[in-house]
């Protein structure tokens, strides 16, 4: 069967797109699944949040587009052990925004990162999971263009629901003028607190967008712990609210 592909996404920054990439990613690896993560954020927080190191395994990805046997086993090397069953990533660096540009001259269509999947790793899997950055660009536009499903972070603590509105427009324009064939999964409301902040936002964003709302992340320190640990939260604290918070989305995404 072939891999689900999902991208997490928000053009606006800090809103807890690595902090879901990566423990989604280990969640449905604890429950059996074969997990590749990708990072394409330049940044390279996927590997780091993982307590890797960023490489340029996405800059080979991305820019390795021919097909022969010895480029297809080139491109595999990138694919690296987390140390986690069933968890694997191909990392990111600063080069990430290289091989961006390198797309951009060459004028590569829309699905050529779905088309590089099917190449090079799409065999295997059973979820692909994209990290992605805080910005629009064309390599987001091909890493949801490539996804079978979208999840869209959105921190209900700061407003953010401008980038939102803009990160929803993309794929409605994906779906009505380049054929994109996937879906929204949700919103994922984040850094959730309790303040009436936080609950107005909450209401924003069920009267725009209904049942799309997925069950909110809790703003914790544990969270943030896991960043200077090198953890998941299922390592760090499997026993938290978060945990049960980032199990639920994994479980949905399984019944999906
Ligand atoms: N629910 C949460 N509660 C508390 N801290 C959180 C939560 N989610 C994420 N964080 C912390 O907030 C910071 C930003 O999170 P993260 O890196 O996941 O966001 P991002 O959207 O990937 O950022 P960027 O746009 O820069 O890639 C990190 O330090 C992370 O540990
Ligand atoms: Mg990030």
């Amino acid at each position: 069967m072939a891999a689900k592909v999902i991208t997490i996404s928000n053009q606006k920054g800090g809103v807890g797109k690595t902090t879901t990439s990566v423990n989604l990613a280990h969640c449905l690896a604890l429950r059996g699944a074969q997990v590749l993560l990708i990072d394409l954020d330049p940044q390279g927080q996927s590997a780091t949040k993982l307590g890797m190191d960023g490489e340029m395994g996405a800059f080979y990805f991305l820019t390795t587009a021919q097909s022969s046997p010895a480029e297809v086993v080139f491109v595999k090397q990138w694919v690296r052990e987390t140390g986690r069953d069933g968890l694997k990533i191909i990392p990111g660096n600063s080069m990430t925004n290289s091989a961006q540009m390198i797309l951009g001259v060459q004028e590569r269509p829309v699905s050529y990162i779905r088309d590089l999947l099917k190449l090079f790793v799409r065999d295997g899997f059973d979820y692909i999971l994209f990290d992605t950055s805080p910005s629009v660009g064309g390599l987001q536009e091909r890493a949801l263009w490539a996804s079978d499903l979208v999840i869209i972070p959105t921190a209900t603590e700061f407003a953010s629901l401008d980038a939102l509105a803009k990160t929803a427009e993309t794929l409605r324009a994906l779906r009505d003028t380049k054929g994109w064939r996937g879906g929204m999964m949700g919103i994922l409301p984040t850094f959730f607190d309790g303040t009436r902040e936080s609950k107005n936002s909450m209401d924003d964003l069920q009267s725009e967008f209904s049942d799309k709302v997925l069950q909110p992340i809790h703003k914790a320190t544990v969270l943030r712990e896991c960043w200077s640990e090198g953890k998941t939260i299922f390592e760090h604290a499997p026993e938290s609210r978060s945990a049960e918070e980032y199990s639920a989305l994994a479980k949905a995404v399984l019944k999906y």
